[in-house]
């Protein structure tokens, strides 16, 4: 049993969890994740380590409400138990120092680039971070990410804050006051990482993306978390999250994460009723 030491929110369907998990804590690094449920009869889902605090034995997880899983793991305050957690899990991220690195996050996804900005600045990278959001409530983590980067750069669609525009809006920006940049990486949801992978491949720039396939068994052993890229068939859990999104077939991929859109509303009404 995993104890929750703290719970926020950023929104009404936005956590923000510390969990008791010692041994996670000590082993983990940036771009793992770990499997968990919520009790025992529960459905296994990934969530990414957003923080490992190695002395206080504590791991922070940031997550969205979606479906049944998240719905439930929303519900549990501090003091309550997760039933169990198993990680880490997952390729680390390739932390090196590779001069400039250009940070690119929306959504939830920003939680998972945020352990990777961390990590990347204290291998001595110069940080360019891209946040981006439908409009400012959105965009999570700007104090935190902005500790860690050399620049911060949040876009939102209805220009409520920063700007106006999409995260490619600001790649172009950075392209065309002559930027050089190195890598860069790009977590969030589907479509924003397909199209920011393809700007970088218009500049040229090698792009990471962390891939958020529906897993079962977080092992390598029950094929769910299939992902198709540079025409090789690679698992997410093992192999992955993280790939080279020039080679990404993000149509296969967008449409085996729908695949169960049906019977997945179906067990949120029922859970809810
Ligand atoms: P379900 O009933 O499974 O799904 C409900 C709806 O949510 C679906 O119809 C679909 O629209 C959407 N959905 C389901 N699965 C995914 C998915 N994998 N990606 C995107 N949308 C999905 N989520 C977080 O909030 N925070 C994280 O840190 C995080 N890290 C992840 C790391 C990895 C390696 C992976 C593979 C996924 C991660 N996810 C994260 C996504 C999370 O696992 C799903 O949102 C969760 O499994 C949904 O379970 P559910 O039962 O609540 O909803
Ligand atoms: Fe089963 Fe990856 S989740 S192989």
């Amino acid at each position: 049993m995993f104890k929750i030491l703290s719970k926020s929110a950023f929104a009404a369907n936005e956590f923000d969890i510390w969990i008791d998990a010692p041994q996670i804590a000590r082993n983990g690094h940036a771009g793992q994740f770990c499997v968990l449920r919520v009790n025992e009869t529960g459905e296994r889902i990934p969530l990414t380590v957003a923080e490992y605090d190695r002395e206080g034995g504590r791991i922070r997880m940031i997550f969205q409400t979606v479906g049944k899983t998240t719905t439930a793991l929303g519900k549990l305050n501090e003091g309550d138990c997760i039933h169990d957690i198993l990680g880490p899990l997952g390729t680390p991220s390739e932390v090196k120092k590779y001069g400039t690195v250009l940070m690119i996050g929306g959504g939830v996804g920003i939680a998972a680039l945020f352990p990777i900005i961390k990590a990347l600045k204290e291998a001595g990278n110069k940080v360019i971070t891209i946040l981006g959001g439908r409009t400012k409530d959105l965009v999570i983590m700007m104090d935190e990410c902005a500790k860690y980067s050399d620049e911060l750069i949040v876009t939102t669609d209805d220009g409520s804050y920063g700007v106006k525009g999409v995260v490619t809006t600001a790649m172009d920006m950075l392209a065309q006051r002559g930027e050089k940049i190195d890598y860069c990486w790009a977590i969030g949801p589907s479509i924003m990482m397909k199209f920011a992978s393809l700007k970088a491949k218009e500049l040229q720039i090698p792009c990471w993306v962390s891939l958020n396939p529906i897993m079962i068994d977080g092992t390598g052993m029950c094929g769910g978390c299939r992902v198709t890229v540079n025409d090789k068939i690679r698992f997410a859990c093992v192999d992955g999250p993280e790939f080279d999104g020039w080679g990404v077939n993000w149509n296969e991929f967008m449409t085996r994460l729908r695949q169960y859109k049906d019977e997945e509303k179906i067990s949120l009404e029922k859970y809810k009723s």
